[in-house]
């Protein structure tokens, strides 16, 4: 099969069944999503396709259809997507371990909602789960993102 990954178009032969998460990180080499729960529960795995939030545990590979985008993907460290500048600069992550499936729920955020409240923030970032409790940073560095992109 083929599967369009950050602009890359891979052949990748694999079980049907295999979750696209799986495809990424061990037929790919893409480590950006990390496997928490592998049930849909923490977020930790998610990536784009077509600008969608997704969970990539929760999806056959075989059944992608359009553009994945991961971490690597939307930015890189010589030229950062806005989200993840605003990440550095409130310096967001501690273990970091969930903090790319965090940046994937943002940036999927903020293409929907340019100016979210609080209580949206919340709302938009509630499926991804963080051990350390960085949410306060996390919502903070929402929106700075979304000021930072008001602005541009
Ligand atoms: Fe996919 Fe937790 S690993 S939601």
């Amino acid at each position: 099969m083929k599967l369009s990954v950050n602009g890359t178009v891979h052949d990748v032969d694999v079980e049907e069944d295999m979750p696209l998460l799986w495809v990424l990180r061990d037929e790919l080499g893409i480590t950006g999503p990390k496997y928490g729960c592998g049930i849909s529960q923490c977020g930790a795995c998610s990536v784009h396709i077509d600008g969608e939030l997704v969970k990539s545990c929760q999806v056959a590979a075989m059944d992608v259809e359009g553009e994945v985008t991961t971490i690597e993907g939307l930015g890189t460290p010589d030229l950062m997507h806005t989200v993840q500048q605003a990440w550095v600069t409130h310096q967001v992550a501690q273990c970091g371990y969930c903090q790319s499936g965090q940046i994937m729920a943002a940036a999927a955020l903020l293409s929907q909602n340019a100016a979210p409240s609080d209580a949206e923030i919340d709302e938009g970032m509630s499926a991804n789960l963080c051990r350390c409790g960085t949410y306060p940073r996390i919502r903070a560095a929402v929106k700075t993102a979304a000021l930072q992109m008001k602005g541009a």
